[in-house]
């Protein structure tokens, strides 16, 4: 399956994004824990240029758990501040904060240097579609000021949340758009629903994904959610699925197409079980 798309709202979510990251400190990258390289943008590289950097490996009540301290364990290798946050919950909003603190000290011990005190950090939260920015804006602001939901263009008026004395937040996520160079990223950010549906085919993705929890055994949720049994193939199993969920035709044949949609909701919503599809880089 090979996925490209570049609607034009990024160009211009991109180009917001380069404008705002002039304000801030800190860049704060949201990535999705069941992905965290898939759903990274390379972007980020330059435009994070001379900043300080931290990734939150989101939705991390969604990914495998080993799999999860792997990947902090490898970001932090690689000399990021990483977090693992379920961003709908306040309960680790404490250790976050702390975590934004350390990501800080080096800016704010070369403000000292220069003799410029209590002058707070300014972060903003950046990251491709979908992976929860604002949510987790909404999250640490307590309250729904920020507008939930892909959309870029939302009005844009640099509101700052005052995090702690010394941390300020943009109250508007900056987007950026994945990357489809290799087709695995492309297929990845499809199944996590970082993409539009109407670029893909229902079943053909659907199957894609039946045959990559296949290649990396991750199949148990599935089966056991399904209640499949023997060895069948991936259409077999969304023709399975249609029978078992009642979604069949006027000739009583399955409906694979709504069979597609209802796999691929459960999946995302984490139905299917805790699940990663990367592993850390040899
Ligand atoms: P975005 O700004 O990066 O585009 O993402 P957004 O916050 O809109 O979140 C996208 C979806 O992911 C939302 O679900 C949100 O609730 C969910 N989500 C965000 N963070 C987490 C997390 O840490 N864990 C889990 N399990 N889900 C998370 P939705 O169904 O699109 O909307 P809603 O019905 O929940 O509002």
């Amino acid at each position: 399956m090979n996925i490209q798309w570049y609607p034009g709202h990024m160009t211009k979510a991109k180009r917001a994004m380069q404008e705002d990251v002039k304000a801030v400190d800190l860049i704060i990258e949201i990535v999705d824990a069941r992905a965290p390289m898939a759903t990274r943008n390379p972007d980020i590289e330059s435009l994070g240029q001379g900043k300080s950097r931290m990734i939150v490996m989101n939705k991390a009540d969604l990914a495998d758990e080993e799999a999860s301290a792997a990947w902090a364990r490898w970001f932090q290798s690689k000399g990021y501040t990483c977090f693992l946050m379920d961003a709908r919950s306040r309960k680790n909003l404490k250790q976050l904060m702390a975590s934004i603190d350390k990501a800080c000290s080096e800016k704010r011990e070369r403000d000292r240097k220069r003799g410029i005190l209590n002058r707070p950090v300014r972060a903003m939260v950046a990251g491709i579609p979908n992976v929860g920015k604002s949510t987790l804006i909404n999250t640490i602001a307590g309250k729904s000021t920020a507008k939930t939901g892909n959309k870029p263009g939302v009005t844009r008026g640099n509101q700052w949340i005052r995090l702690n004395k010394s941390v300020e937040l943009l109250d508007t996520p900056g987007i950026l758009w994945p990357k489809f160079e290799d087709p695995k990223v492309g297929e990845c950010i499809a199944f996590l629903g970082s993409i539009s549906e109407m670029i893909t085919i229902p079943e053909e993705l659907a199957t894609e994904l039946i045959r990559t929890l296949k290649e990396r055994n991750s199949c148990s949720g599935l089966e056991e959610r399904f209640g499949l049994e023997g060895e069948l193939t991936p259409s077999g199993i969304l023709d399975c699925i249609a029978e078992k969920r009642g979604c069949l035709g006027p000739g009583g044949e399955p409906n694979t197409e709504k069979a597609a949609g209802i796999l691929m909701n459960e999946f995302r919503a984490g139905m299917l079980g805790r699940i990663t599809l990367e592993d850390v880089p040899e």
